[in-house]
């Protein structure tokens, strides 16, 4: 496939791209013939996609194996890309992760990480790479939520709040950037058929028992979404119903609410 004048040596990094809706995003952009940066920890995994991704299209994908949670290591990904002159057009902040269960029971360290990875790694890349899209008067950030932005969320508090900080500070961005030719996009999806529920022990909770969106439409409303500049996109009818109720209704209903589907 050739590459379209718009995406032409354009490049995307994606951050979680080892499983998920990272993962499939990528698969968007590759499509589209834009060039990739993929980031995770999981050396191998990464390589297996940037390997199934250029033999299937007419792209360079380069592999970064990164800890997100590490300050450190966020400052030498950026110091090798920068000195390779490796241009940002799509920065996904899509890694992250959360936990179930009460917060003074939680494990202290993964709670803190879960805050390092969600929000200041987000915020640290974003800072590093926006100047660079400034100055060529192009970039598009998406920067991945969850409906869980929109109320407080018991027995998951710190990944309520962390995600609550996400749609609050992408919008904040996405204003100050109008007219510069950079959007930002904080999307927000609602339960997803990706490795996350595990991983936050959360499989047998009521919300992922009453129904998982496939990882393909989400990221397929995620990629769209942030190609038209739009501020805030919630993909599904149920979850932009429960965005727009969480509105209207009492604050103590919406916590029992979250509670309960949080058990
Ligand atoms: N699935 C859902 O129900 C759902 C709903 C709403 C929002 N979201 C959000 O969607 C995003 C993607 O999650 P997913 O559902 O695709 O889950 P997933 O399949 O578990 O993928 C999470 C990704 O984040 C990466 N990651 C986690 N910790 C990292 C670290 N310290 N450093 C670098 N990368 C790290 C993982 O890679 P490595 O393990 O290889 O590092 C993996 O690629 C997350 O921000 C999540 O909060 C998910």
């Amino acid at each position: 496939m050739s590459k379209s004048m718009q995406t032409q040596n354009r490049r995307a990094l994606v951050t979680g791209a080892s499983s998920g809706i990272g993962r499939e995003l990528c698969r968007h952009f590759a499509a589209d013939g834009i060039d990739l940066v993929v980031v995770a920890r999981r050396q191998e995994r990464l390589e297996e996609l940037a390997e199934a991704l250029q033999a299937e299209y007419d792209i360079d994908v380069r592999v970064e194996p990164c800890d997100l949670a590490d300050a450190e290591a966020r400052t030498a990904l950026f110091e090798r890309l920068d000195a390779d002159d490796v241009n940002v057009d799509y920065l996904v902040n899509n890694a992250g992760f959360g936990s179930n269960g009460p917060f003074h029971e939680l494990d202290r360290v993964r709670e803190l990480d879960q805050v390092e990875v969600n929000v200041v790694a987000l915020t640290d890349l974003t800072h590093r790479f926006l100047p660079g899209m400034l100055a060529r008067g192009f970039g598009r950030i998406l920067n991945i939520a969850s409906t869980a932005a929109f109320q407080p969320g018991p027995y998951m508090s710190v990944y309520y709040a962390t995600k609550a900080y996400v749609l609050s500070f992408t919008e904040g961005i996405a204003h100050e950037l109008e007219g510069t030719g950079v959007t930002a996009t904080a999307h927000c999806p609602g339960a997803t058929s990706t490795e996350f529920a595990e991983e936050a022990s959360n499989d047998d909770t009521l919300l992922f028992k009453s129904g998982v969106a496939t990882v393909e439409s989400v990221a397929e409303h995620a990629y769209l979404s942030m190609q038209r500049g739009k501020t805030v996109a919630i993909p599904g009818l149920k979850n932009k119903f429960g965005a727009t109720m969480v509105r209207f209704s009492p604050r103590k209903l919406v916590r029992s609410i979250a509670a309960r589907l949080n058990r």
